[in-house]
């Protein structure tokens, strides 16, 4: 089988994870966790790194640092990973769903401004001016923009709207290490972004995540936050409800070893693109996602529209070519159908109804690639 997204491990991985095994440094504590923190943060351009087990916990602590509580709304895109979703309802936060564009599959921005201009209204308290829900009389606190697949939608205009409109912005750069919008990295456009080193990402610590920030009192709280909100160094006293959540040394070792060898990740990925969109223009009636101007994406996972979507899937999975439809809207899951979703024409439906990924390993070989296009091809020569 050739596989959707798997890592690929052939730097200094097994040495530095030898290290911690040898010198005891497995857990929590240890120079390889504050090592990754600073190397992701170095590259994304943001001041500050908080390393996490994964991006979902990332993206909670995120919600927590703002102050994100089930009084609020916080927006989201409708086409995006659970995780996204999850991170907002751990808060008791009631998520508002915008549909996606039809073209990059990000949030549609028009819909958002509609949203605002016509369904909230902004109040004045002691606290502050802010965004207030009409309907609900809750406060619309954040907004999530998700970099989709790696791509990127206009993050100036994003910036603009949660000016106007007292939101803050936490990325959910899960899926964009290597990304950017006219030249600044995803992740760095709102007060914090998250990454995730899922498995599956473009370089992985088996399960990890990263906060960015350029606030130094919000990257603080964030470590102390994840570290079970502990206060002193001796004595087992806490100010806070904390959390589990900070990556441990063994899984950082790796996330060191894999930012090393993470410019040849992000050049094998976009080899891959540029291979797939000349290979497979023009077959049948494939669609490639778009990439708006000024974004240049890291292409994590192909992922491209047709009208035999399922029939497709079937038939690479059958031929030994992992493939895997697009999440499922979350306006169309239980838990999520009650909640306000934002649209016009429910674009998002007929996205996941058309859209496919295929393998797209930073290892991919050139012989996987043409197999991968040669199976395609068949299907819609037959
Ligand atoms: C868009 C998006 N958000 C959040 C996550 C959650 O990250 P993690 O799996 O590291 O918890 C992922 C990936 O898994 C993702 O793709």
């Amino acid at each position: 089988m050739i596989p959707l997204s798997i890592p690929k491990i052939e730097g200094n991985e097994s040495k530095y994870v030898l290290d911690c095994l040898n010198t005891g440094w497995i857990s929590s504590a240890g120079s390889y966790v504050n090592q990754f923190e600073e190397m992701v943060a170095n590259y994304a351009g943001a001041k500050y790194g908080v390393a996490c087990m994964n991006g979902t916990a990332g993206l909670h602590i995120a919600q927590v640092l703002l102050g994100v509580t089930e009084n609020d709304h916080v927006i989201a895109p409708n086409i995006t990973f659970i995780a996204t979703l999850n991170a907002i309802k751990y808060t008791g936060a009631t998520p508002i769903l915008i549909d996606v564009n039809a073209d990059d599959w990000q949030m549609d921005l028009e819909l958002l401004v509609n949203y605002l201009n016509d369904q909230t209204e902004l109040r004045t308290t002691a606290a502050g001016t802010f965004s207030y829900d009409t309907t609900t009389n809750k406060r619309v606190r954040a907004i999530m923009p998700v970099h989709v697949l790696g791509n990127m939608g206009d993050m100036d205009s994003l910036v603009a709207i949660a000016k106007t409109y007292h939101l803050d912005i936490i990325e959910d750069a899960a899926e964009a290490l290597g990304s950017t919008f006219e030249n600044k990295h995803a992740g760095t456009f709102g007060k914090i972004g998250v990454f995730s080193f899922n498995g599956n990402k473009i370089i992985s610590t088996g399960g990890g995540g990263v906060i960015v920030t350029d606030d130094e009192a919000l990257a603080k709280r964030a470590r102390h936050l994840t570290t079970q909100a502990k206060i002193s160094a001796m004595d087992y006293i806490h100010d806070a409800i904390g959390y589990n959540y900070r990556l441990v040394n063994v899984l950082a070792a790796i996330g060191v070893a894999q930012m090393e060898t993470f410019p040849e990740a992000l050049k094998a990925k976009k080899a891959m693109d540029a291979f797939y969109r000349s290979e497979l223009e023009g077959v049948g009636d494939i669609k490639f996602q778009e990439i708006p101007e000024g974004t240049n994406p890291n292409c994590w996972l192909f992922t491209f529209s047709t009208s035999r979507m399922r029939e497709l899937l079937e038939y690479l999975n059958a031929n030994g070519v992992q493939s895997r439809p697009f999440w499922m809207p979350m306006n169309q899951l239980e838990m999520f159908k009650d909640d306000r979703y934002i649209t016009k024409n429910d674009v998002s439906a007929s996205v996941y109804q058309n859209s496919i990924s295929i393998p797209s390993s930073a290892g991919i070989t050139q012989e996987q690639l043409e197999t991968v296009v040669r199976i395609i091809r068949e299907l819609y020569e037959m």
